[in-house]
């Protein structure tokens, strides 16, 4: 048994936060951000705005895409780090909303790796035969967790959701492999306080711990290591080499640390879709929206050797590949 992406879909909000409209917040400007982390602008959420309303719409995208209904699925998965409610998840929430009952709905914690995560429960899911049909949705709002007064976090984080459509394949077109790992020793790297909550538009002064805490440089060299390493494994156990590889889709963080692992792997920028320009970083969301754009743009075809990878607080990484 296998299993294979067959819809896509993926939401932002509509506000729109360039790098000067950041420059008129705090210390910053448009060059600094741009050279050090690829990004122009960001779309987050305002305080009477819902992530599970992005998730929804993205969910119902990918349905769409899949040619199916919310009844024809048998499993539901979010992964996010930036629900509303401690419980219930907001995979229950998204199932109330989508009208489906007594099918399992969960989420996935692993920040920024988390589709990555989810991609390797469904895989393994489907892989089992237990599973038909699965959606699983990245999707986060890191916004309402910046300190707006700290211009070393809150220039790189963005709002959205992504969705993927997962079906039971009964060859081996579709996901090949799919590997995951996590390193709690380093938690320190990137961590935040549960609980806190307040968007840009909300922001008064916080103290300098509120919000996001991130050891920058050190997280870097970390994510280039552990991105460039684990999809060669992710490669290895699928039988392939990284000159197999016709499109890479990786987490949205920061254009250079893309760049330094398209190096490694010996990819030209080429094959790797990139939207941190236009997003910025959206955690779990960012693989989900930039596969949805690329397979809308037309970027990937049947039987194309597709990879997806992402890093993330934990810390937490994997890769997936997939054959179109
Ligand atoms: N505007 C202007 N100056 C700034 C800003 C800013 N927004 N932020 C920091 N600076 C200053 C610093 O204070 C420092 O000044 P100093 O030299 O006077 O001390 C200088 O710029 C250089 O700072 P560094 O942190 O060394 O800059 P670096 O080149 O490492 O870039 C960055 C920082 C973009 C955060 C980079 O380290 C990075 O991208 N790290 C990975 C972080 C990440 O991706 N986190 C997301 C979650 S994890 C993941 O998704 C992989």
């Amino acid at each position: 048994m296998g299993a294979r992406i067959i819809g896509t879909g993926s939401a932002v909000p509509s506000t729109c936060l360039t790098n000067d409209d950041l420059a008129g917040r705090v210390d910053t400007n448009h060059k600094w951000i741009v050279t050090r982390t690829g990004i122009q602008e960001r779309r987050v959420l305002r305080q009477d705005e819902g992530l599970l309303d992005l998730i929804h719409t993205a969910s119902e995208t990918a349905l769409k895409a899949a040619g199916l209904s919310a009844q024809d699925l048998d499993v539901i998965l979010v992964a996010t780090v930036s629900g509303e409610y401690a419980f219930p998840s907001t995979a229950c929430l998204l199932q109330t909303r989508l009208g489906v009952d007594n099918i399992p709905a969960f989420d996935v914690a692993a920040a920024c790796a988390g589709f990555v995560y989810g991609m390797s429960v469904a895989h393994s899911y489907l892989k089992s035969g237990e599973y038909n049909r699965i959606l699983l949705v990245g999707a986060d709002a890191l916004s309402s967790m910046v300190n707006w007064g700290d211009r070393t976090t809150c220039v790189l984080f963005g709002d959205g959701a992504g969705a993927v459509v997962l079906e039971n394949q009964p060859n081996d077109q579709g996901l090949l492999s799919t590997v995951v790992e996590s390193s709690g020793g380093l938690w320190q790297l990137l961590h935040v306080r549960s609980g806190l909550r307040q968007t840009f538009d909300q922001a008064g002064e916080q103290e300098p711990d509120w919000g996001i805490q991130m050891k920058g440089p050190e997280l870097f060299k970390v994510a280039v290591r552990a991105l460039s390493d684990v999809t060669r494994k992710a490669l290895e156990k699928a039988g392939l080499t990284p000159e197999d590889i016709k499109l890479m889709v990786p987490h949205q963080a920061n254009l250079r640390i893309i760049q330094a692992v398209a190096d490694r792997l010996g990819a030209s920028m080429d094959k790797v879709h990139c939207n941190v320009d236009r997003f910025g970083n959206t955690s779990a969301a960012s693989i989900p929206i930039a596969l949805d754009e690329a397979v809308r743009e037309g970027k990937v075809q049947t039987d194309d050797i597709v990879v997806l990878n992402g890093c993330g607080g934990g810390l937490t990484w994997g890769a997936s590949v997939a054959r179109w």
